[in-house]
C-alpha cells in the first residue's frame, strides 16, 4: 500500500523531524509498503536522501515565483529532492483555497514533476446523500481542467472532515469507505476512460490508526492510507505499519 504521512504542523524541531524519519527508513526496510513523508516545507532539505522513503511537500505555491515573500513553489521544493505533494487538503482549503487555486497548484506540481495527492471530502454526511455532489465536485473541478496523461499522474485522498483529527472509533466504517471508494472510482472513470481509471491510486484518510486500518484496508478498494496524527508519534507510527503489514 501507498502510506503517506501528513505531519502538519505537529513536528516543530529538526530533531523530531530527523527522529520520524529515522524511524520511516528503519520500517521501510521491509518493503512491505511504499512510504512517502509530507513534511512541513523546511524539513525537506534536512531530510532527503532518507533511505527507502519518497519526501512530499504538504503544499505548494499557486505563484510560479519571483515577488511572491513568503511562498514555497513546487520548483523549489522539487529541488529539494521532493517527488510528492498534497493539494487541497481540507484545512488549506477551510482559509479560502479554491478549485481554480488547486487547478493551478496541481498543474505547477506536475510540471516538476511532482505527484500530486489531491485531497477531497466533505464536510458532513447528509441523508439525501448531497455529500456525493462535493466529492464529485471537487473531483470533476481538477480533473476536466487536465490533459488524459496528467490525470493518470494524481493520486486522490478520500479525507471527510467529519472524521479528521479524531479517534479510530470515529473514523469511517468499512462499508461507508467501501460504497464511497467505489463513487470515486466511477467519477473518476467518466474522466479517464477504460480500465485506465482503475490504475489511479485512491487513498483514504481522516483518524487512521493501527486498530481500524486493516479494517479499513480490507476490501474495501483503496490503495493506501493519508495519516496525520498517527504519523508524528514514532510508536503510533510503527504501530500503524506492522498493522497493515
Ligand atoms: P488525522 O489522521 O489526524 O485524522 O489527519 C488526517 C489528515 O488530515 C491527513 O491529511
Amino acid at each position: 500500500m501507498l502510506i503517506v504521512s501528513n505531519w502538519k504542523a505537529y513536528v516543530e524541531s529538526k530533531e523530531k523531524a530527523k527522529m520520524l524519519a529515522i524511524t520511516a527508513a528503519k520500517l521501510a526496510k521491509n518493503k512491505a509498503h511504499e512510504l512517502v513523508l509530507c513534511v512541513p516545507a523546511p524539513y525537506l532539505g534536512l531530510l532527503s536522501g532518507t533511505a527507502g522513503v519518497a519526501l512530499g511537500a504538504q503544499d505548494v505555491s499557486v505563484s510560479l515565483g519571483g515577488a511572491a515573500t513568503g511562498e514555497v513553489t513546487a520548483g523549489a521544493v522539487a529541488s529539494l529532492g521532493a517527488t510528492y505533494t498534497i493539494v487541497g487538503h481540507s484545512e488549506r482549503r477551510s482559509m479560502g483555497e479554491t478549485n481554480e487555486v488547486i487547478v493551478e497548484k496541481v498543474r505547477h506540481a506536475l510540471a516538476h514533476g511532482l505527484t500530486p495527492i489531491l485531497c477531497v471530502g466533505e464536510r458532513e454526511r447528509d441523508e439525501d446523500a448531497q455529500y456525493l455532489k462535493v466529492i464529485r465536485s471537487e473531483l470533476s473541478a481538477v480533473f476536466d481542467a487536465l490533459t488524459q496523461k496528467e490525470r493518470m499522474e494524481l493520486v486522490v485522498a478520500y479525507e471527510p472532515l467529519w472524521a479528521i483529527g479524531k479517534t479510530a472509533d470515529e473514523a469511517i466504517t468499512t462499508d461507508d469507505l467501501r460504497e464511497m471508494v467505489s463513487y470515486i472510482r466511477k467519477v473518476l472513470g467518466d474522466f479517464v476512460p477504460g480500465k485506465a481509471s482503475a490504475k489511479i491510486r485512491v487513498l483514504y484518510g481522516g483518524s487512521a490508526e493501527a486498530v481500524n486500518a486493516p479494517l479499513l484496508a480490507n476490501d474495501t478498494g483503496i490503495d493506501g492510507f493519508l495519516v496525520g496524527h498517527a504519523s508524528v508519534d514514532p510508536v503510533s507510527y510503527s504501530a500503524l505499519l506492522k498493522a497493515l503489514s
